[in-house]
């Protein structure tokens, strides 16, 4: 039998990278979608899937433009569709709210679009986002929850999922989003985790410095990436698309990740973080908390690395780099 053909759009960031290894792993031809610099400088700029370079295709396109997303569905003809790629800091949303706004709405409607045109029967997955829920009116938050994004980017995953759920309803694709909350790994590099961890790292293998942090009371619902992208793949096996939470089902404040990421290493946090107002966002969202019970019910998903387990492991992976420098 042939192998079923799945296309990934942001293959090369920290969830591309770990689906790419689960579909390969179960046997898939994985094709992934990355700008044209990416595959010009592939050693800086596709570092996450350098091992992975030899068993997958890659198509140079750009969520810009409707043609390229175009030629490359048409080309690659997938019957899963993962739609990763997006501007995804929240923080870098309120300095450009166009550029995220025209990626991340236009890039999903072209790729619906193209998928309606030339592969109808393709199943496709949308990255929606817990940001979408922003000031949240109930905890946890769930499927039905209403949204009150706080940040372009919030926005912007609105319009995408509505734009989904719109393609299933008007043009019967069969197309899930999954609301992710939070989901971290040593792979991620931009986020409040990661800053935390490598900073541990670094100041411990006595380089010192101090680790400028923003609002260290937000508080919200991390898991592990590795789990939370088998999730995507099992959405896309249902039999009816639909729209799931993925979460951890816990929450904790920045605070606390720092408190437990300094204390693995043997430091105390009050000693080498500070507040700096400059990283506080105008508009925050102050509290996050999934309820991933229908994820658990229809997907028979659930988590399986404790809030502990996860920072003490990006703790370890960069401890571990910073030895090896
Ligand atoms: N990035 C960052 N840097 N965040 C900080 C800092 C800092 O120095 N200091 C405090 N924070 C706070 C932010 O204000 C926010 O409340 C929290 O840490 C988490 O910020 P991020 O790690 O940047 O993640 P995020 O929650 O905004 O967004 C992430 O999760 C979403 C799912 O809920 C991203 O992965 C999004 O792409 C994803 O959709």
């Amino acid at each position: 039998m042939a192998p079923r053909r799945a296309l990934i759009t942001g293959i090369s960031g920290q969830d591309g990278s770990y689906l790419a290894e689960l579909l390969l792993s179960k046997g898939y031809e994985v094709h992934g979608i990355v700008r044209r610099v990416a595959i010009e400088d592939p050693e800086h700029r596709l570092g996450r899937i350098q091992h992975l370079l030899e068993r997958i295709v890659l198509h140079a396109g750009s969520l810009e433009s409707y043609a390229s997303m175009h030629a490359v569905v048409r080309q690659s003809q997938p019957q899963e569709c993962y739609h990763l790629a997006a501007q995804s800091f929240v923080s870098y949303s309120f300095e450009d709210e166009f550029s995220t706004l025209n990626t991340n709405i236009n890039g999903t409607h072209y790729l619906l679009s193209a998928l309606k045109s030339e592969a109808p029967e393709c199943r496709f997955y949308f990255a929606a986002s817990s940001e979408m829920f922003g000031r949240a009116e109930e905890t946890p938050q769930h499927e039905r929850t209403r949204f009150h994004p706080r940040s372009a980017y919030g926005i912007s995953k609105v319009a995408g999922y509505e734009l989904t759920r719109n393609y299933r309803e008007a043009h019967r694709l069969h197309a899930s989003s999954g609301i992710l909350f939070n989901h971290e790994s040593p792979r991620g590099f931009e986020f409040v985790s990661r800053k935390i961890t490598a900073a541990v790292a670094r100041i411990a293998a006595g380089r010192g410095g101090k680790l400028k942090l923003g609002n260290m009371e937000a508080r919200r619902d991390w898991g592990y990436a590795p789990e939370y992208v088998e999730a995507m793949w099992m959405m896309l096996q249902q039999p009816v698309a639909d729209d799931y939470v993925v979460a951890s089902g816990e929450t904790h404040s920045v605070c606390e990740f720092a408190e437990l990421a300094f204390s693995h290493a043997g430091l105390d946090w009050r000693e080498h973080v500070e507040i700096d107002p400059v990283l506080y966002r105008p508009a925050e969202v102050e509290l996050l908390l999934g309820d991933f019970s229908k994820a658990r019910r229809t997907l028979g998903w659930k988590p399986g690395t404790s809030f502990e387990g996860l920072v003490r492991s990006m703790v370890d992976a960069d401890l571990a780099l910073a030895r090896a420098r």
